[in-house]
């Protein structure tokens, strides 16, 4: 197998490197095209650096030449594109740079595999594409697509796009839709990771709305090994959906963080909401378990105390970001709400 990975620096990128070489060893070439945007950081691969059968290029994936050329040069066979924009507050903000990389990226990505006849192209979406349920209910592969924030919107248009190379030109592709991730290297403007390293600074705890929003949460780790299976066992053209079956209301989760780091409740803040919020996420991961025989290995109580060690055991990481580019985002999005 000779990989491209597009935005291997980010998070879930970055775990799926270190869970296929654990895997696989020798036996796989990887090659990681990232730009490295705010969110991209080298320091994820550690330890990566130095194998012989990994490569990095920092680069666009809006680049198809630079894209044709990877591809020609290390032989590869399959592209798995994680890169993205992926945080829907910066998307409201400013939704420009969504449609850049995630629907243009996605596109320039899909020609230079088209020209090369790759043999396999992964889409990593998201199951924000499906867009919001209410109490009761599930995302399944045939729900329609309804976006409701500028990020699931680009994240939407690109899987349409990856859709119809297989339609028009037969490209064998597949499109995963995961819920929300945690675990190891996640950046600290998403609610876990914030949450955890707001408790341990004794910070604020940011908490849109009433807090009751729902989220379906799965380890990085179970996420990756779904897009190994589906990435080598998927049936061309299919969508499979990726979770593990745990919804959480968001204030339960920061309520359980400050009882792991034993840290008060007063540091909870209810702000104003995220506007056009979610209310709720869930995934019907059936498709996946019976066709392709995925199960999670992590319960959400093992991986959560694992990933609130992680960051205790990794403040270096966490600190240099949050001293860096991230202060100025922080401030803005928080502007009126934190003392
Ligand atoms: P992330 O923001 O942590 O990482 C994105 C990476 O892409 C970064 O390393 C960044 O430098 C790189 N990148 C951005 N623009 C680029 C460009 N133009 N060219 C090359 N590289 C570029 O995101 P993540 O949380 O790791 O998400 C990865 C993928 O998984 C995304 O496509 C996202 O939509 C999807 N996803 C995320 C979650 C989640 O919970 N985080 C859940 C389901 C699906
Ligand atoms: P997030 O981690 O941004 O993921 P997504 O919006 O892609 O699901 O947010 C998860 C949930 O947490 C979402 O309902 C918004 C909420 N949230 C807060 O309440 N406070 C925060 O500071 C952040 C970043 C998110």
């Amino acid at each position: 197998m000779n990989l491209l990975v597009t935005g291997g620096a980010g998070f879930i990128g970055s775990n799926f490197i270190h869970y296929m070489f654990d895997k696989y060893k020798e036996e796989i070439k990887i090659v990681n095209i990232d730009n490295l945007t705010y969110a991209g950081n080298l320091e994820n691969l550690r330890g990566i650096e130095s194998k012989q059968n990994y490569f990095f290029v920092r680069g666009d994936i809006c680049d198809k030449e630079l894209i044709f050329n990877i591809i020609e040069q290390y032989s590869i066979d399959t592209i798995i594109n994680f890169a993205a924009e992926s945080h829907v507050d910066r998307s409201i903000s400013d939704p420009s740079i969504f449609i850049k990389t995630n629907v243009m990226g996605t596109l320039s990505l899909l020609e230079a595999a088209k020209d090369k006849n790759i043999k396999k192209f992964v889409q990593i979406s998201t199951d924000e594409v499906y867009g919001s349920l209410g109490e009761d209910g599930y995302f399944t592969e045939e729900t329609p697509l309804a976006p409701n924030s500028p990020y699931s919107a680009s994240k939407a248009s690109a899987d349409l796009l990856v859709r119809s190379y297989h339609e028009t030109y037969g490209m064998n592709i597949n499109i995963t839709r995961c819920s929300n991730n945690y675990g190891p290297y996640h950046f600290p403007e998403k609610l876990i990771p914030l949450m955890i390293t707001n408790a341990l600074e004794n910070k604020v705890l940011p908490v849109y709305g009433d807090g009751l929003n729902v989220r379906d949460w799965l380890h990085v780790s179970d996420h990756a090994s779904a897009i190994d299976l589906v990435m080598r066992n998927g049936e061309s053209g299919e969508v499979y959906n990726i979770g593990g079956h745990n919804e959480r209301r968001n204030i339960d989760i920061v309520q359980l963080i400050l009882e792991n780091l034993d840290r008060p409740k007063t540091l909870i803040k209810y702000v104003e909401d995220r506007k056009g919020h979610d209310r709720r996420y869930a995934i019907d991961p059936t498709k996946l378990i019976t066709k392709l025989g995925w199960n999670p290995n992590y319960t959400f109580d093992i991986g959560i105390k694992e990933t609130i060690k992680w960051y205790l055991d990794n403040e270096d990481w966490w600190r240099r970001i949050k001293s860096g580019e991230y202060i100025e985002y922080y401030k803005n999005q928080y502007e009126n709400s934190l003392i």
